[in-house]
């Protein structure tokens, strides 16, 4: 147990520059002690004490603004910055060393029975706002952006931003399919290249027919 609090205390100090002694982070930040309520009320969840874990839950929800179900699995040096209004479900899967900001949800989208919250990977930063809805996984080492609505898979090493979210950067890399003004299609320009390609094959096709009669010209 005291393992698991040094190391949520050091997870403060790799990830907040604003954290300066370890007295003010014990006291004053409020992810920690939600973390630290979760852990008491996963334990009663465990063991089956449903209602007990649900108050020390929903008491940490009153004294924290995040609220985190006893059910969900939360991995080592989780950091919550700020908080307020984190929601995480029953069913969420929480790797190592992730960072959450305030305004996440980890939710489901309202139809599954069973697991119906997202895994997330290792090392996965959840920007402030952002959504992750349903039973997927969020790959290790992704980022997602603030305010992004996350509903499909996210591959390890991405970027996914907007909503709904989608991939901009993977393995470090800018992928390429995200609209660009400067290239958008014309249809016009297209539809007269299918015209002109279709006249092109007529004229092939009448020139095969007309070859017999009058040696292919078939403007005779
Ligand atoms: C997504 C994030 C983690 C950056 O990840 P990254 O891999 O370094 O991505 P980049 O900054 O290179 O941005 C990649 C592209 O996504 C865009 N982008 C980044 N964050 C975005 C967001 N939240 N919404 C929409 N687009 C976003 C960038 O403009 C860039 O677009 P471009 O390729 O057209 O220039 C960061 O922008 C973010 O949102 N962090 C959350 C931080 C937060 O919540 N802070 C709260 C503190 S209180």
């Amino acid at each position: 147990m005291f393992r698991h609090i040094r190391s949520d205390i050091e997870a403060v100090f790799e990830n907040d520059p604003a954290a300066r002694s370890r007295f003010e982070v014990v006291f004053t930040y409020s992810g920690l002690h939600a973390i630290w309520a979760h852990r008491a009320a996963h334990y009663f969840f465990r063991h089956k004490w449903f209602t007990v874990a649900r108050i020390i839950s929903q008491f940490s929800r009153f004294m924290t603004g995040i609220e985190i179900h006893p059910g969900a699995t939360i991995g080592e040096r989780l950091f919550i910055d700020h908080g307020m209004g984190i929601v995480i479900g029953e069913t969420c899967e929480i790797g190592n060393d992730v960072v959450i900001y305030q305004g996440v949800t980890l939710g489901g989208t309202g139809k599954e029975k069973g697991k119906r919250h997202p895994t997330i990977g290792n090392n996965v930063v959840i920007g402030s706002g952002s959504k992750v809805l349903g039973s997927f996984k969020i790959g290790d080492n992704s980022n997602v952006g603030s305010n992004a609505v996350v509903l499909r898979e996210v591959p390890p090493n991405c970027t996914v931003v907007g909503n709904p979210g989608r991939v901009v950067k993977r393995n470090g890399e800018r992928v390429k399919d995200r609209l660009e003004h400067n290239q958008l299609p014309d249809p016009v320009i297209e539809m007269l290249r299918d015209m002109q390609n279709e006249i092109d094959r007529l004229k092939t096709d009448l020139r095969e027919l007309r070859e017999p009669v009058n040696g292919g010209d078939f403007r005779k």
